[in-house]
């Protein structure tokens, strides 16, 4: 079963806006395209629902449903319970409330462990627990190949340490960690483990119930929709956290780490996002599934599809003595989230290559972290090339042809 990039594309107005038309999108890392259910969506609840949602008259109800919708839908895809699915207005700002909840519930004596693989957003929040007395242990890449090697994890590891935050999928390595494999060493340690999915969500949502994640964020507007972060986290460790929540909220899972209302009209259009898997499975597959099934068949599809137009481009870069690629070479090891470090600045290739219609960036991409470990010069940052299922093969050839031009 292969991936109809074509049905695909008709899923998404961006493909079809003229101020877009001859731009090849290489910046999806940063932010995707939004898929045309979940635009609708929002356009409806504005036009139509946009009043304060459960009230008993139509509009407040339809309103509160569809917010309920979303939840139900996602987690359901995610192999998770609806309560333990909830929204906050960024992954940045979710793991910032869950660190003060982490701050009020570890004890004296109690040690965290993060890696300098992560973005900053799963990265600087738990760091700053450092300076409310709790010992942090940094979980180090290899320089060279920018490789979290689980073997190093367990040497940091003892009775101390309560949590572990990690990337399933750093956005400027690109490899996917092997989370499942992960979170058992973390859990034999008598820890939780805290998992940016920022990264890797765009490629297939995952199982959470069998990657094992005590806690899974993820960026909506990365993920085909609306601007808002997502937060999985598990009953046991949601209800045992401190509620951040107001008091009377504090019964309610999906409120616990939710201090302000939530932006309603986005949260009841990220049920758009179950839409357009749920269209994305129905086109492809035959007869109908569980949701989780259908968000596993969507996920594979997707990672299938994009390895093989990964290939070529990495294949490409890696022949280029001017080029370093930072992270695998293999796209079965990775995400095609390609970041390169070039003799010239970043910034300036990627505007050497907008006249060429690829629209790209270079710089640091807030990680910072990963980047200065593995010696990437600062002043020049890394130029990325990000693509999802959603680019078709001929872009990924202009790209090339546009790289053979500047690099
Ligand atoms: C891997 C990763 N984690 C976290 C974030 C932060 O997400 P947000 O913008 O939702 O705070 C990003 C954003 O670029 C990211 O790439």
């Amino acid at each position: 079963m292969n991936l109809d990039i074509d049905f695909v594309r008709a899923q998404f107005p961006a493909f079809n806006a003229a101020p877009l038309t001859g731009q090849a999108f290489f910046e999806n890392a940063g932010g995707s395209y939004t898929c045309r259910p979940v635009i609708d969506r929002l356009f409806r609840f504005y036009t139509e629902r946009k009043v304060q949602p459960y009230a008993p008259y139509a509009a407040s109800t339809l309103g509160g449903q569809e917010m309920d919708e979303a939840r139900m839908r996602l987690a359901a895809l995610m192999g998770v319970d609806t309560d333990e699915l909830s929204f906050g207005p960024s992954t940045t700002q979710n793991t910032y409330v869950l660190a003060q909840a982490f701050a009020q519930w570890m004890r004296p004596g109690d040690a965290f462990i993060v890696t300098n693989q992560d973005h900053e957003a799963n990265s600087g929040p738990w760091r700053r627990l450092a300076e409310r007395g709790f010992e942090m242990r940094e979980w180090k890449i290899n320089p060279e190949t920018g490789y979290l090697d689980p073997a190093d994890l367990m040497t940091l590891l003892d009775d101390k340490v309560r949590l572990v935050a990690f990337p399933h999928c750093s956005n400027v390595v690109g490899e996917i960690n092997d989370v499942a494999a992960i979170c058992k060493i973390v859990h034999d340690a008598g820890a939780v483990a805290c998992v940016d999915g920022v990264s890797y969500a765009p490629h297939g949502l995952p199982d959470v119930g069998q990657l094992g994640a005590d806690i899974y964020l993820f960026s909506a507007y990365k993920t085909y929709g609306p601007h808002q972060g997502i937060m999985v986290i598990r009953r046991e460790l949601g209800m045992a956290l401190p509620n951040q929540g107001h008091h009377f909220n504090g019964d309610i899972l999906y409120q616990r780490f939710t201090p302000a209302g939530p932006d309603h009209a986005q949260v009841a259009a990220s049920a758009g996002m179950a839409d357009y898997i749920d269209a994305l499975y129905a086109h492809h597959v035959d007869g109908d599934a569980a949701a989780a099934s259908k968000g596993a068949a969507v996920h594979d599809l997707m990672r299938a599809y994009e390895q093989e137009l990964l290939q070529p481009l990495l294949d490409y870069v890696s022949a280029k003595n001017s080029v370093r690629l930072l992270g695998p070479d293999r796209a079965e090891r990775r995400a095609p989230t390609v970041a390169l470090a070039l003799q010239v600045s970043a910034g300036e290739a990627a505007a050497q290559l907008a006249p060429h219609g690829i629209m790209a960036e270079g710089g640091d991409f807030y990680a910072l972290r990963p980047l200065e470990a593995m010696g990437v010069d600062m002043t020049k940052g890394v130029l990325r090339l990000s693509f999802v299922h959603y680019t078709s093969k001929g872009e990924v050839d202009r790209l090339i042809e546009a790289l053979d031009q500047v690099l």
